[in-house]
């Protein structure tokens, strides 16, 4: 048997929240030891990341849960990493690095010379002499930057794990943590799952226990509680109370486009299966009315995640944060 890690811990440094969670591995079954929601002081990430804030917000958090000088996994702020799906003919690792880097240099909008790459092989077609591969990009500065602030935290960062890979291993067919994943996850049909948070909406299609395809859409529940300012003409904080309250009154224009898109490509350009549904995490999928009115824009049936009884009632929000945990629990990352 392999080596496996017994108690894993992962944050996840929302736009609008941190999420922190420790999961432990006990007589083969996963318990939530810790989780914890920090809402983020004013300003913490919005519109520029204050490091100095986001350190003793941290700090403290280390102190009331004991957890200095633990090695924890985390992902890094907002929409800042870049990712691409990419298709390299096998070659050995050392020459796949460099046509990486070229590749990337080709595909990203921005200069990759102060950028990190680092890629994820999602599938080998040894016949085709082909292999599918996340590509990530992200500034080696921000790293650094994340790295400071978790040492000055008390903690430290064993590594930073892309949100889809998060999402995929709470939904990768086979996985007892949720229940919205049992019923299509094996039949060979896809599931797409968009984690909706304040700032941007990460999707997933997952296909069995293969990622499909990634996206990162630039439009989360802020948009949505923007869009509710706009059409009754009230300030923000009145729109969110509005929000919170009585649910959705309209979906941002841009979401639905972004998602249909989305979809659209999945089925003409990647998928050889069909997608069956959509399951919503993160923390607007709360938003009342949302998996409804969702399922009759997209015209696929739409539902907020459920997890397992065993679990509890867990929030959705800290879909993420879990998904992370169990990465580094399951995959030793
Ligand atoms: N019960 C609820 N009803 C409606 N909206 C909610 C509810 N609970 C949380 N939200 C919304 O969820 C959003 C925050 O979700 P989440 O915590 O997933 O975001 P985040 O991870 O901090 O942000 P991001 O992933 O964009 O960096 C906010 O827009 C908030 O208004
Ligand atoms: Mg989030």
């Amino acid at each position: 048997m392999s080596w496996m890690l017994k108690r894993a811990l992962a944050l996840d440094l929302g736009t609008d929240s941190i999420k922190l969670a420790e999961l432990s591995l006990r007589n083969n079954e996963f318990e939530i030891s810790i989780l914890h929601k920090i809402p983020n002081p004013q300003g913490l990430f919005f519109p520029e990341p204050d490091y100095e804030v986001l350190a003793k917000t941290l700090q403290h958090m280390v102190e009331e849960y004991g957890l200095k000088n633990r090695k924890i996994i985390s992902t890094v702020w907002g929409n800042n990493v870049i990712t691409r799906h990419v298709e390299m003919p096998q070659m050995p690792e050392k020459e796949l690095k460099k046509a990486v880097r070229w590749e990337a240099k080709k595909n990203i909008p921005v200069s990759v010379s102060d950028m990190l790459v680092e890629f994820v092989s999602l599938e080998n077609r040894v016949k085709e002499n082909k292999q599918h591969l996340l590509v990530t990009a992200v500034s080696t500065e921000l790293v650094y930057r994340f790295f400071e602030v978790f040492k000055k935290a008390g903690l430290r960062l064993a590594v930073l794990d892309l949100k889809p890979l998060a999402l995929w291993r709470l939904f990768s067919a086979g996985n007892k943590f949720v229940e919205s994943n049992r019923e299509g996850g094996n039949s060979g049909e896809t599931l797409v799952v968009a984690d909706i948070g304040a700032l941007s909406t990460h999707i997933l299609f997952v296909a069995g226990k293969s990622v499909k395809y990634t996206r990162v859409l630039p439009v989360g529940g802020w948009g949505i509680t923007e869009e509710i300012q706009q059409t009754l003409g009230i300030d923000a904080q009145a729109a969110s109370v509005l929000k919170h309250q009585q649910g959705l009154i309209k979906v941002p224009e841009e979401l639905l486009k972004e998602l249909l898109l989305s979809i659209e490509f999945y089925h003409s350009k990647v998928g050889d299966s069909k997608v069956s549904k959509m399951i919503l995490t993160g923390g607007e999928s709360n938003l009342i009315g949302l998996p409804e009115t969702l399922s009759s824009e997209l015209k696929l049936p739409v539902e907020s995640v459920r997890f397992n009884d065993s679990v509890g009632g867990i929030d959705p929000a800290f879909s993420i944060v879990l998904g992370l945990a169990l990465r580094r629990l399951m995959d030793n990352v």
